[in-house]
């Protein structure tokens, strides 16, 4: 069957119309690119037939991914796994997927920095379909070369491996930095490192935005407001961070990176955008690094009981991927300076949350066709320390100037999510 022939699965937004691409026409720029496009460098990373099977059988793989990526499956490089010895076969691409073909005056020349971690390939996937010239920059501590595998060799595309602690030259036009690890077991492996990547690589990155003239944004996070006092959290409340704590590293490294970024705003004119992100998920997250969504499918798709820390009452909020990307996308074109709120505001306490997550794991395996062989538990754990208790974000800011809102159910989010690390089960990298 060719890949055009097979129907689509449907993913519907909060008004439940379909998504069929991601992105936006504002501030004078069109950045909507195809959800088909994107997906095909996600969904099935590193497309994997398996050597032992069938033609029949490898035929239906291939209906299978087209599902998701229409024609553009035709574009991932079908990579074989040997289940003997537990092997891959790796290709390079033979056809790149489609870039916007920019005019010079349009093409921009940025770096991102951390663009081999969870969102910073997300953002680089984004930025080359979209036609300008990308630079990751990335020492590979938390991230991979595989995220981002599928553009090497590009004429628009170059990965660095650096770390932003060290000096950095080129000439750019826009810089995304992103460099830090950001899940708690990551940034606490070596605190000392996380705080020093927080406030060296900025100073770093923020010396190059100077001396380039480069326009930088910075991804903070919610961190910086702590355990807080006010709910939902605006940008202009201060915090509730304990300074000495287990999470101080990252949360207050965050903080003073943000000093720093308004410090070469206001001495020496560097063109500056502060994102504050909320708990983010979607594909190529790690998937043991202890971030509750990716723990909580991957238990469940393993078929072991979900772990919830504490009592399970204390509330999250979750956004998913492609929401962030565009929020990211246009702040960087907007003229705010201040810093913005980018998450989403549906509330779930963790507990609800992980019923949540078993429910659609169930729902996609029946959907594959198979039967879960059991309904998984959710037990309780003690709580981590200076873990929040509420975080909620309030987008008020970047509704109103940005004119940005997720699209993205938690739900649609959260089947994407489960099909990709099933997917990855089935390649025999999970
Ligand atoms: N994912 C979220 O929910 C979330 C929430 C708030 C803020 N953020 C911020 O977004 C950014 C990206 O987060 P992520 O979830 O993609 O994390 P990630 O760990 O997947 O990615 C971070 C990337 O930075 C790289 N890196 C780390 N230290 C570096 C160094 N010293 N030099 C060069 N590269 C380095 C890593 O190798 C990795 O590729 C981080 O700045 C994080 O603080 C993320």
């Amino acid at each position: 069957m060719s890949a055009q022939a097979v129907s689509p699965i449907r993913t519907l937004d909060k008004n439940g119309e379909v998504i069929t691409s991601v992105g936006f026409q504002r501030f004078g720029f069109d950045c909507e690119v195809p959800l088909d496009v994107l997906r095909s460098l996600y969904l099935r990373p590193h497309y994997v037939i398996t050597a032992s099977q069938a033609d029949e059988s490898k035929q239906s793989e291939e209906t299978e991914h087209a599902k998701f990526t229409g024609a553009y499956g035709a574009y991932q490089s079908k990579s074989i796994f040997h289940p003997d010895t537990q092997s891959i076969s790796y290709t390079t691409l033979s056809r790149f997927p489609p870039v916007k073909l920019l005019p010079p005056s349009q093409r921009k020349r940025i770096l991102v920095t951390g663009g081999a971690g969870f969102v910073g390939s997300h953002l680089v996937d984004r930025l080359m379909i979209l036609g300008h010239e990308v630079t990751v920059l990335d020492n590979f501590f938390t991230g991979s070369k595989t995220t981002v595998s599928h553009w090497v060799g590009h004429p628009n595309f170059e990965m660095v491996r650096h770390d932003v602690v060290e000096p950095f030259m080129i000439e750019c036009d826009q810089i995304y930095h992103l460099a830090c690890p950001a899940s708690p077991p990551h940034y606490q492996f070596n605190a000392v490192k996380t705080i020093k990547t927080s406030f060296m690589g900025t100073l770093n990155m923020l010396g190059l935005a100077k001396r380039t003239k480069a326009r930088f944004l910075i991804t903070s996070t919610s961190e910086v407001y702590g355990d807080p006092e006010v709910h939902p959290q605006h940008e202009d409340y201060w915090g509730h961070v304990n300074p000495i704590g287990p999470r101080a590293c990252y949360d207050e490294g965050k903080r003073v990176a943000e000093t720093l970024t308004y410090g070469f705003h206001r001495q020496d004119g560097v063109d500056i955008r502060v994102a504050r992100i909320f708990n983010t998920y979607g594909p190529r997250m790690n998937p043991f690094d202890g971030r509750v969504v990716s723990n909580f499918i991957v238990q469940a798709l393993r078929g072991e009981d979900m772990t919830v820390y504490g009592d399970g009452k204390q509330t999250r909020s979750f956004q998913y991927i492609h929401d962030l990307v565009d929020g990211l996308i246009a702040l960087m074109n907007s003229d705010e300076t201040r810093p913005v709120n980018l998450g989403n505001g549906d509330e779930f306490t963790i507990g609800d949350f992980a019923e949540l997550v078993r429910d659609i794991v169930e729902k996609v395996q029946r959907e594959d066709g198979v039967e879960p062989p059991r309904r998984v538990n959710i037990i309780y754990k003690p709580m981590p320390m200076d873990d929040p208790q509420k975080r909620r974000p309030d987008t008020t800011r970047a509704k109103t100037v940005l004119d940005w809102e997720p699209r993205w159910t938690v739900r649609m989010g959260l089947e994407e999510m489960v099909r990709y690390y099933k997917a990855k089960m089935i390649e025999g990298s999970l």
